[in-house]
């Protein structure tokens, strides 16, 4: 008896000691000190995965590290002062960048009307990104998605190192959404809902296909609504929060999520699936440059793209829809880094 328990200890170690060893990950947080930043950053200081955490902001970086580096966990955690040296020391040998870096709405605004201040600090991040490190997996939070990520594109190109496999909008929070809103109209348990968001990220670009999940029956007035408040639950937080942002908790919950996933994928776990904004073949045709769909992330990024699969004449007139502002937030996005090089 007390052998067996003793051989089961030291296996248990043994693996555990393989694992931290063999994969030290450093994670860089462009704008750490925001809303979303800081509990995303927490987040990460929990994760095994991550051995290394750069923080950067315009203001409050180093604050925020000196916090999260006194939870008891092994990673290291650094805060950067803004200085272009330190942007780019922070980014060095990072194997994933996220960027929160932006302002968020307030009430009545849509995701279009931050563009005038994030498309600048967005392109100056990526800028920094292509320099100092083009080959980490760039993750968007920042909005407008739809426009930032086509931005991050046109700076990559500018540099000659474009990669679409490693440029990911985040859309996760869409999802997270969809499966805890379903669930609350079934009365059941949401992580057992999966529930495949597609398009962009905004409004009427967020296009949810009820007829793939688990309650294909749900139709009607039903439906309609469960679909608006999917494509606008980022609304009722606006609102509640009234003036004072938009979704930070959730949104850090949804963006740790991305990261991981590309974490694990980068260790070599298959079957590792997200829902993200990529350069997609999807709806190249139609002009529409970008689009999320549910990715196959492998260790290099994206792995395989997947199709929207069977959908309904319903949900394709929500797609038609969508693909009009797609289009629009796309080209707006390029045609700024082509007159604001
Ligand atoms: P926040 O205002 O609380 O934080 C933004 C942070 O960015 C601040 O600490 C600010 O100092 C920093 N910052 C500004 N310019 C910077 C620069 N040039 N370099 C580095 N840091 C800079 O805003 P919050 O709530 O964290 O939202 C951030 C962004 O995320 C917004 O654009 C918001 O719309 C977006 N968002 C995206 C979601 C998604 O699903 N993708 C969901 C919710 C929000």
């Amino acid at each position: 008896m007390f052998s067996v328990r003793r051989a089961a200890v030291s296996f248990t170690q043994k693996r555990a000691f393989s694992a931290s060893a063999a994969n030290p990950y450093k994670v860089a947080v462009l704008g750490a000190a925001g809303g979303i930043g800081q509990p995303l950053s927490l987040l990460l200081k929990l994760s095994p995965k991550v051995t290394e955490l750069a923080l950067y902001d315009v203001r409050g970086a180093p604050g925020v590290a000196a916090d999260i580096s006194h939870v008891n966990t092994n990673s290291v955690v650094k805060g950067y002062t803004p200085t272009p040296e330190n942007l780019a020391e922070a980014l060095k040998g990072a194997e994933v960048v996220l960027i929160p870096a932006g302002v968020p709405r307030k009430p009545g605004m849509s995701r279009d009307d931050l563009f005038n201040t994030n498309a600048s600090i967005v392109r100056d991040l990526a800028d920094a990104t292509a320099k100092a490190n083009p080959k980490a997996k760039l993750c968007i939070i920042a909005n407008p998605v739809n426009s930032t990520v086509p931005i991050c594109a046109e700076v990559y190109k500018k540099h000659n190192v474009y990669n679409p496999a490693t440029l990911f909008g985040v859309t996760t929070l869409d999802v997270v959404r969809a499966s805890r809103f379903i669930s609350e109209l079934k009365s059941t348990d949401p992580k057992a809902e999966k529930v495949t968001v597609v398009g962009g990220h905004s409004g009427v670009t967020i296009v949810p296909l009820l007829s793939q999940s688990n309650h294909p029956d749900i139709e009607g007035e039903v439906r309609d609504k469960l679909v608006n408040r999917i494509q606008f639950g980022g609304d009722e937080v606006v609102k509640a929060k009234d003036g004072a942002g938009s979704a930070t908790l959730s949104m850090a919950l949804a963006g740790f999520r991305m990261a991981e996933s590309l974490l694990r994928a980068k260790d070599g776990e298959t079957g590792v699936v997200e829902p993200t904004f990529v350069d997609s073949p999807l709806f190249k045709e139609q002009g529409v440059e970008f689009f999320a769909s549910n990715v196959e992330l492998g260790p290099d990024g994206v792995k395989k793209i997947h199709g929207i699969g069977d959908i309904n004449s319903y949900e394709k007139g929500l797609i038609d829809a969508c693909l009009v502002d797609l289009k629009k937030n796309i080209e707006k996005g390029v045609k700024f880094v082509a007159e604001n090089p």
